[in-house]
């Protein structure tokens, strides 16, 4: 079986997620998405307003149909190393030191890496600038 491996923040579930989800799960039989933990996105996003916590974006995440699993982590380039993936689908954004280390841990340990391009005009940071304003 072929499992595939994504990761993010996924505040505010949005199309652009949803969509990620069905390409990274049609790049094999079993998608896992990793979640990352509250205290750790301030780190790499240090302006970010979190409006849901780790356990409700777990959930939320877990809830749609092309993920069949879901697990939380801290850092991708620690935390990568302990899931069990054949294919890491990442988003272009996702291209801090972290994950240019995972990125190089899944070239040396014969893991796949699949860019797949964001969804136009939509994230998270527009829908929190948008509620604002009602
Ligand atoms: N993503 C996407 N299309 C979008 C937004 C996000 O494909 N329009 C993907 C990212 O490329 C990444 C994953 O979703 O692989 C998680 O991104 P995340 O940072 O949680 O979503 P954003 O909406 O970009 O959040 P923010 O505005 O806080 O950066």
């Amino acid at each position: 079986m072929k499992k595939v491996l994504t990761v993010g923040v996924f505040d505010m579930l949005h199309i652009g997620h949803i969509l990620l989800f069905k390409r990274a799960r049609a790049l094999g039989d079993y998608l896992i998405v990793a979640v990352q933990e509250d205290d750790c996105i301030l780190k790499y996003k240090p302006d970010t307003r979190m409006v849901y916590t780790t356990a409700e974006r777990t959930f939320m995440v877990g809830a749609l149909k092309y993920v069949d699993e879901v697990v939380t982590y801290r850092d991708v380039d620690q935390d990568i190393q302990t899931i069990d993936f054949d294919v890491f689908a990442k988003g272009p954004d996702q291209n801090h030191a972290g994950f240019r280390r995972a990125e190089d841990w899944c070239r040396t340990h014969g893991k796949e890496v699949v860019v797949i391009p964001r969804t136009e005009n939509i994230s998270s940071t527009m829908l929190k600038e948008y509620s604002k304003t009602r």
